[in-house]
């Protein structure tokens, strides 16, 4: 790549120059940020030397989906000793390469066998799912092992779940604020409503209490109790959501509240209500940005590929808010009346993201875990 090289035809100025305005003010985050501009802008441009053809006429570079199924594939196998420390994460790690395999068009039901062998001796008689072998109940690996086990499918891999015992783990991390505990004396944060929310509905738990649950001295009934509430007090001055009441608003804790209100109810219901939308939006809209395409998770952070998910899922649940206020706007569900850029977001994720060897990064210069450790060259 040639200093100063012009950037392929058909990419439009606003990927490939700097913002036309800065701040003058010079600080570690903002050196920081113009490194990672300065990183992205060569493959923004199309003319970075690690890019493969073929390009688009947009100067976009296509999906590597060969390679991407080889790595999805690959992470699914054995693993080297370096990755013991990612124990605990088995059960994610699991669900992410078959959500991804999904989405890519494969049949993941090929992984059935294994996944009910992987996932079983990971549950514990007192309910729920530990991240690895002996290791306590967690929301996390339990939420990935519950959709993991719906993307493989049949009633043998429901059968895994002892649902009696998950409903009363669950009522355990219920909290009389209304919120929900990670696991049984761990932290409350928005996760562990959006997973436990997530298990109740897909298993179809009852939404009521057990009987002899401690949080009913309190006067809760059900899991939804004051739930609602306590999202909204998760919405932060700055109009972004946070983990809990009163901590920094975050985009991986704004997509749980969010997706958790809409499994509680409408999401024109439930995000008006709860939310103040303006400000929301505002917020959200802050997490994208120019020339990178990406979103970033947090006021004057970084762009980073993985909230391609987080804070891209926030974005067709305030739509579907939009939209349901409109019945008759519903014919306007086309790609343009995206709220965020899709064409930034396209462009970070095909331009920036995909590593040589399969598989997305955070971003240049950063590494791509499982499987490969590859030197970053760039
Ligand atoms: C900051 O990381 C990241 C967080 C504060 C939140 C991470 C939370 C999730 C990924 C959500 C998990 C969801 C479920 C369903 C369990 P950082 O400081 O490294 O990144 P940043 O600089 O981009 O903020």
């Amino acid at each position: 790549m040639a200093e100063g090289q012009a950037a392929r035809a058909g990419i439009p100025a606003l990927f490939t120059e700097p913002p036309p305005i800065q701040d003058p003010l010079v600080t570690e985050t903002t050196e920081l940020q113009n490194e990672t501009l300065e990183k992205c802008l060569p493959y923004l441009k199309g003319i970075h030397d690690t890019q493969r053809e073929p390009f688009n006429q947009h100067g976009v570079p296509a999906l590597q989906r060969p390679d991407h199924l080889e790595y999805l594939y690959d992470s699914l196998e054995d693993y080297p000793a370096g990755f013991a420390g990612l124990d605990a994460s088995r059960p994610w790690m699991v669900y992410w390469a078959l959500a991804a395999l999904s989405l890519l068009g494969e049949d993941v039901s090929k992984f059935r066998d294994r996944a009910i062998a992987t996932f079983t001796p990971m549950q514990n008689p007192t309910g729920g799912f530990g991240g690895g072998h002996g290791q306590i109940s967690h929301c996390a690996p339990s939420y990935a092992v519950t959709l993991s086990l719906a993307m493989v499918g049949s009633e043998d891999a429901y059968k895994v779940i002892d649902r009696r015992a998950m409903w009363n783990w669950l009522a355990r991390l219920k909290q009389p604020d209304g919120g929900f505990r990670v696991c049984e004396g761990g932290e409350e944060d928005v996760r562990g409503a959006y997973c436990a929310m997530v298990i109740i509905s897909l298993l179809n738990l009852p939404i009521d209490l057990p009987p002899d649950a401690e949080v009913r001295q309190y006067g809760l009934d059900t899991f939804i109790d004051g739930l609602p509430e306590y999202l909204s007090r998760c919405q932060s001055f700055e109009g972004g959501i946070s983990g809990s009441p009163g901590t920094e608003a975050h985009g991986a804790y704004a997509f749980c509240a969010l997706a958790c209100l809409c499994i509680l109810g409408k999401p024109e219901d439930m995000i008006f209500r709860h939310m103040n939308f303006p400000m929301l939006l505002s917020w959200l809209a802050d997490r994208q940005y120019a020339p990178e395409g990406g979103f970033s998770g947090r006021t004057n952070k970084l762009v980073d590929g993985c909230y391609s998910h987080w804070v891209g899922g926030c974005w067709p649940l305030i739509q579907s808010a939009l939209e349901g206020t409109q019945p008759a706007a519903a014919d306007a569900r086309k790609p343009s009346s995206n709220l965020y850029n899709r064409e930034g977001l396209t462009r970070y994720i095909l331009s920036c993201c995909q590593n040589k060897h399969g598989g997305l990064r955070d971003k240049p210069g950063k590494y791509v875990a499982p499987c490969y450790y590859d030197e970053p060259t760039d």
